[in-house]
């Protein structure tokens, strides 16, 4: 089948400069990349000097961008909110790692100024390059969340602007993005939240200023697909956008069987995906999580498609339905 969505591939930097490695293998299966890291606010935001004001710097992502380009793939650009991967003294007055938090007023005016920034480089240097961004990533969560399940621990965007920093995130989303930039709610564990996702996002979908969401997909064997299945089709009827952004697969141990296994979980995965597709429903790309075990954030649980040495997995032949 000819494939109506994007099939892509989260790649950490260094893969850029090992090529030789990784390049055929990812050429010759994704057309669309999202960094691992390096469009992540740790990654951007520039520390100023004592009484500076910060800046930004995009050169860590310039390997990613130069080569989709140079492949002809577009890109996901991940992520502009989120309580992980931010440094603190974004947050403070004097812009220092301990300093106190700043009030809601300012830090609505850094997120607006983070925003416009980053979207206004990546969308007008490279016009059509990224189609859909992850505004806000990981908000909810009901244990580290508040009384309505808004996530609260380690966040300093909930801590300084409140919980309608997401609604507000995608509202200065909405004023900076070209049209045809997709802006994405992105979360773990969608399955077992789908309905508290659904009711938080609702203001932002009601007003315009959101139009997918986006399931990470970090699965183990094991755990139960139809529930994985109907969540995404919940979101479908709600009329978002659906994408699968993180996909991986964990095993906890190594043989032919689990393997075999692994492989099963992708295969009906990607069966579900082109289903959707082959449907007409808005369902627009599938993302895996990093190319091979030895590389994965989640390398004890080898979750990927390829092994160590880049050979095909049973998940490799799974996945592309052989
Ligand atoms: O930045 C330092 C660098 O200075 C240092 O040299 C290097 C040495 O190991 O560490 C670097 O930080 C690492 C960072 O990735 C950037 O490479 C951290 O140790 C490492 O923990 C971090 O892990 C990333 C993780 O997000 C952080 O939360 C993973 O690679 C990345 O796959 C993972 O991705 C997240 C998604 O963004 C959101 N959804 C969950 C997913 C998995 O956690």
């Amino acid at each position: 089948m000819e494939n109506k969505y994007y099939l892509g591939v989260a790649l950490p930097a260094y893969m850029f400069g090992r090529w030789e490695t990784f390049g055929p293998v990812v050429t010759e299966n994704f057309n669309s990349y999202t960094c691992e890291n390096e469009m992540k606010p740790e990654a951007i935001l520039v520390k100023p000097e004592a009484g500076g004001e910060p800046s930004m710097d995009f050169k860590r992502s310039m390997p990613a961008v130069q080569r989709a380009i140079e492949e002809g793939v577009k890109m996901r650009l991940h992520t502009l909110v989120w309580h992980s991967q931010t440094p603190r003294w974004f947050f403070t007055k004097d812009y220092s790692d301990e300093g106190e938090l700043v009030d809601r007023e300012t830090m609505l005016g850094r997120m607006e100024w983070y925003i416009k920034g980053v979207l206004g480089h990546f969308c007008g240097e490279y016009p059509g390059l990224f189609y859909a961004v992850d505004v806000v990533n990981e908000a909810f969560d009901v244990g580290d969340g508040d009384e309505n399940g808004v996530r609260k621990k380690n966040s300093l965007w909930y801590e300084t602007i409140g919980p309608d920093f997401i609604y507000m995130a995608f509202k200065y989303a909405r004023m900076y993005a070209p049209e045809y930039l997709k802006l994405f709610y992105n979360d773990y564990s969608c399955m077992y939240k789908d309905d508290l996702i659904l009711q938080h996002l609702s203001d932002a979908k009601r007003d315009g200023l959101i139009d997918g969401i986006g399931m990470q997909s970090h699965l183990s064997v094991g755990e139960d697909l139809d529930k994985f299945f109907s969540a995404a089709r919940k979101f479908l009827d709600a009329g978002y956008e659906l994408q699968m952004t993180e996909l991986d697969v964990g095993i906890k141990e190594v043989n032919d069987e689990t393997l075999a296994k692994q492989g099963e979980y992708y295969r009906r995965l990607r069966e579900f995906a082109d289903g959707l597709a082959e449907n007409g429903e808005n369902f627009t790309s599938l993302t895996v999580w990093g190319v091979n075990d030895a590389t994965s954030w989640r390398r004890r649980e080898s979750p990927l498609l390829f092994d160590a040495e880049m050979k095909e997995k049973p998940a490799y032949r799974g996945f592309m339905r052989k």
